[in-house]
């Protein structure tokens, strides 16, 4: 079996307490999806067109059912398996899916002529007892609705509980059959008793056990590793990332000794990474781990060339050769870890689970290489890999680091990459990233770093003509790096900043600051 087929992901087994989130199309879904987590009860996301026979087999604790872009009016407008309402599961329609329900059961769906956006007030309806809008929650309470179509008519044996100015029926429920819905967003943090309705729906109305936690995850991670690799042997590419570290540190907890790391130093590294990376894994975790210096030949490699993706390209394929080379001296490794991430798993759909990050460094080995996959951080948010990262005992400086491309400093060197270059820029960047944690804003900011471009400009010191380069500092903020705004630097680090890379980093006499957001800019300047 190749590495890009995957025999099994026993190493990610699900706890068996779950509840699915029915994705009908929204954004809502991963954000729902993170929020039952964070009540501590196990959530997946799971596509609309799942049947009753499917949900039967995997028995979810609850069932919520999320927004959606389309009106349920609309021809092709996604629909749940019917059948699905009879299992006798709890369910929660927010939104979209809070409209579906009705229309499904016989309740009514109205055209309105206006819609609500944003913040608006919901009131509970006079006389009418709710378990889901518990005592807890105000009777007038704030919420956020981004809805044009609304309930007006609720289906027989279920209750109105709240109305707001557009939405007659802004809240409704059937105790009985443990069906509930709620017209605005519980999930936003603008609907501030929005956890209160989640966790008084999965905790009391479903009865869910709070009992999913980072200590919970590794255990049953563990386990599962244990149950798939038996007494294998397992290889695994540290990057020096978030991602390849926890897997790698999960992994050992399982297996042990039973685990080679292998570390490719490509010389593009910042300034002391490599030496954190051995510290790290080889003295605090006691992985064996080894460790290959290939800055020469990545210099060779890139010399003269200048175009961006071909500098991608050879870094990436001198990679997977070295690490080609050195995972077939371990012969007898059967498996291989990747951190694949639960965002991952949802963007390539699903039913095709087990396709490989396509950016992610081994992905590209040759088909004779004869691995299967541990995964085990494929259920995991990447807040929550943070978290478990912590509790496995990786610093700081790891686990809460920020973003790194792979390609390294290979893409913040504009134009060829040199040594002398590279030495510039590493030097430039740990004053960046010393001053940016000097100012408290490192956890902050989304990235912040140095470019090394490759011109020269004129600069004066002392009573000298200088020719050299400039330096760009770049700093964004940013969710989830699709869009990024310029972060507003204050003015006097940003002085600091430069007064010190001019004066301690040779070959630099000047410094700008990028003040371009993502689009139209990139974050990287490559
Ligand atoms: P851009 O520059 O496209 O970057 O706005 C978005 C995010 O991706 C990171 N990045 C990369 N990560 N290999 C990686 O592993 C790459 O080739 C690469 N290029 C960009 C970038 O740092 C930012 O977080």
């Amino acid at each position: 079996m190749s590495a890009s087929a995957v025999a099994g992901v026993a190493s990610t087994a699900a706890p068996v307490q779950v509840v699915f989130v029915i994705d009908f199309g929204a954004q809502y879904a991963q954000l729902i999806a993170r929020r039952v987590r964070e009540l501590r009860v196990y959530s997946e996301i799971i596509p609309h067109d799942i049947t009753a026979d499917e949900i039967a087999e995997r028995a979810p604790a609850a069932i919520i059912l999320s927004g959606g872009p389309k009106s349920v009016h609309v021809e092709g407008a996604p629909r749940l398996d019917p059948a699905i309402y009879d299992l006798g599961i709890p369910i929660l329609g927010i939104c979209y899916g809070a409209q579906l329900i009705p229309q499904q059961l016989g309740g009514v769906v109205g055209r309105n002529e206006r819609g609500e956006y944003g913040r608006t007030v919901v009131n509970r309806i006079p006389g009418a007892a709710s378990a889901l809008l518990h005592a807890g929650i105000p009777d007038e309470q704030v919420v956020w609705m981004s809805h044009f179509d609304a309930v007006t008519e609720v289906p027989e044996g279920f209750t109105a509980t709240a109305s707001a100015p557009n939405a007659p029926v802004a809240a409704y429920e059937n105790v009985d059959k443990k069906i509930y819905g709620v017209q605005y967003h519980p999930e936003v943090v603008h609907t501030p008793h929005g956890m209160a309705v989640l966790e008084q729906f999965l905790w009391r109305e479903a009865g869910c056990d709070a009992n999913w936690t980072m200590g919970s995850v590794i255990d049953q991670s563990v386990e599962a590793i244990r149950a798939q690799v038996g007494d294998a042997k397992v290889i695994c590419a540290l990057s020096g990332g978030v991602d390849s570290a926890v897997a790698a540190a999960m992994v050992h907890k399982a297996v042990g000794d039973q685990l080679t790391c292998i570390y490719v130093d490509t010389g593009l590294m910042r300034l002391n990474e490599s030496d954190q990376v051995v510290e790290t894994f080889e003295k605090h975790q006691g992985i064996e781990l080894i460790h290959v210096s290939a800055g020469e030949q990545y210099f060779e490699k890139l010399a003269g060339v200048t175009d961006p993706e071909t500098k991608r390209k050879i870094i990436g394929e001198l990679f997977i050769r070295i690490f080609e080379k050195f995972a077939r001296g371990l012969d007898d490794a059967k498996f291989l870890v990747q951190g694949t991430l639960y965002p991952d798993v949802i963007e390539s759909g699903t039913k095709d689970a087990a396709k490989i990050k396509s950016h992610h460094n081994v992905g590209g080995l040759p088909d004779d290489l004869d691995f299967d996959l541990v995964e085990p951080l494929r259920n995991l948010f990447k807040d929550e890999v943070r978290k478990v990262g912590s509790e496995l005992g990786l610093p700081d400086e790891i686990v809460l680091r920020q973003p790194f491309p792979g390609p390294g400093l290979g893409v913040r060197i504009i134009g060829e990459v040199t040594e002398e270059k590279v030495t510039i820029l590493q030097h430039a960047d740990a004053i960046v990233r010393e001053e940016v944690g000097a100012a408290g804003l490192e956890r902050e900011l989304w990235q912040s770093f140095a470019v090394l471009a490759d011109i020269r400009t004129v600069g004066v010191m002392g009573d000298e003509r200088t020719y050299a380069h400039p330096i760009i500092i770049r700093a964004v903020n940013s969710d989830d790096a699709m869009t990024a705004d310029w972060a507003r630097l204050p003015y006097d680090l940003l002085e600091r900043m430069s007064n010190r890379i001019i004066n301690e980093v040779d070959g630099v006499n000047r410094v700008a600051y990028d003040i371009t957001s993502k689009p139209p800019g990139t974050i990287e300047w490559e």
